[in-house]
């Protein structure tokens, strides 16, 4: 891979980097659209990468089609597919890359150490492929937090690109986990999204002096709806260090909303992010 990203960049053209971990949907595609859009060779990298699985995590569950993955890509005229083995990306490494502070709020709490292993295969995805520009989701907000940190932080010569979150059609975020949904469980996650709204309805407002009544009344609301959904957190931060914003009436910025719940056995995350003036 680093010969051909050598060659183009000798040849001047630009390069994205779409990296993914499979199972590829409308979300994966929509990134694949705005980098072939903005650049002259796309790559996309599928690699599910064990580092930033815990151990009771899904590592061997989580859904895998290579052959229908490479039919997205060809359909959506990706340029290069760098799909590296395990021992490829990992032979006897003793080097990882942790951001500090803002991966140990929202999902660090919940998965320690998932963000190392996110940044550290980032890294060496952009060392491997050295794209122009690199493609994310605001679906992985927090991920975005962490990466624009680390690229800033260690001088990696790329530019992040954040492209928005795609939804089905009764608003639930599309995932690869979604795959383990049944059609009702599906139907109930379309709370998540309600819920999110709903937070940014009353953040608006200006009604609240802080967020913990928000966060209160949004719960009331799944209890109401959806008492079987588990509420892992709802937070109402800032879109950069992802601090609790305690001053909510005289905040003026970007809002981020985030939550993790879950449906039966499956996490999901989603999350909106808003200007309040
Ligand atoms: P994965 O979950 O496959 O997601 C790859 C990229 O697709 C991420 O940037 C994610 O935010 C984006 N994405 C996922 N669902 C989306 C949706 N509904 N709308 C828009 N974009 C969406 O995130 C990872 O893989 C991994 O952590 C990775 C960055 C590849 C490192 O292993």
């Amino acid at each position: 891979m680093q010969d051909i990203s050598d060659y183009y960049r000798c040849t001047g053209k630009k390069t994205a980097l779409v990296p993914t971990m499979g199972f590829l949907h409308k979300g994966h595609v929509s990134l694949i659209k705005k980098a072939k859009e903005n650049n002259d060779i796309t790559v996309v990298s599928i690699f599910v990468n064990p580092m930033q699985f815990g151990v009771n995590e899904d590592f061997d569950k989580y859904p895998r089609d290579f052959k229908k993955d490479y039919d997205i890509c060809k359909e959506a005229g990706v340029d290069y597919i760098f799909n590296p083995e395990i021992y490829e990306m990992y032979n006897k490494s003793l080097t990882e890359v942790t951001v500090k502070e803002i991966t140990g709020r929202l999902e660090g709490k919940f998965r320690p150490g998932h963000f190392t292993g996110v940044a550290t295969v980032v890294l060496k995805l952009i060392n491997a492929v050295k794209p122009h520009n690199i493609y994310l989701g605001q679906k992985d907000a927090q991920q975005n937090a962490v990466l624009k940190k680390m690229v800033s932080d260690l001088n990696a010569d790329v530019i992040i690109n954040i492209c928005e979150t795609v939804r089905e059609e009764n608003g639930l975020a599309m995932s690869s986990r979604n795959s383990y949904l049944t059609p009702e469980q599906k139907s109930n996650a379309s709370i998540l999204y309600f819920l999110l709204n709903e937070g940014r309805k009353r953040v608006l407002e200006n009604n609240f002096e802080d967020t913990e009544a928000i966060k209160v009344e949004i719960s009331v609301l799944l209890k109401q709806k959806h008492p079987d959904i588990e509420l892992q957190y709802y937070e109402i931060t800032d879109n950069d260090r992802l601090d609790n914003i305690s001053d909510l009436k005289n905040y003026k910025g970007e809002v981020l909303i985030s939550l993790a719940a879950k449906v039966g056995s499956t996490r999901l995350i989603d999350n909106i992010v808003f200007i309040k003036q």
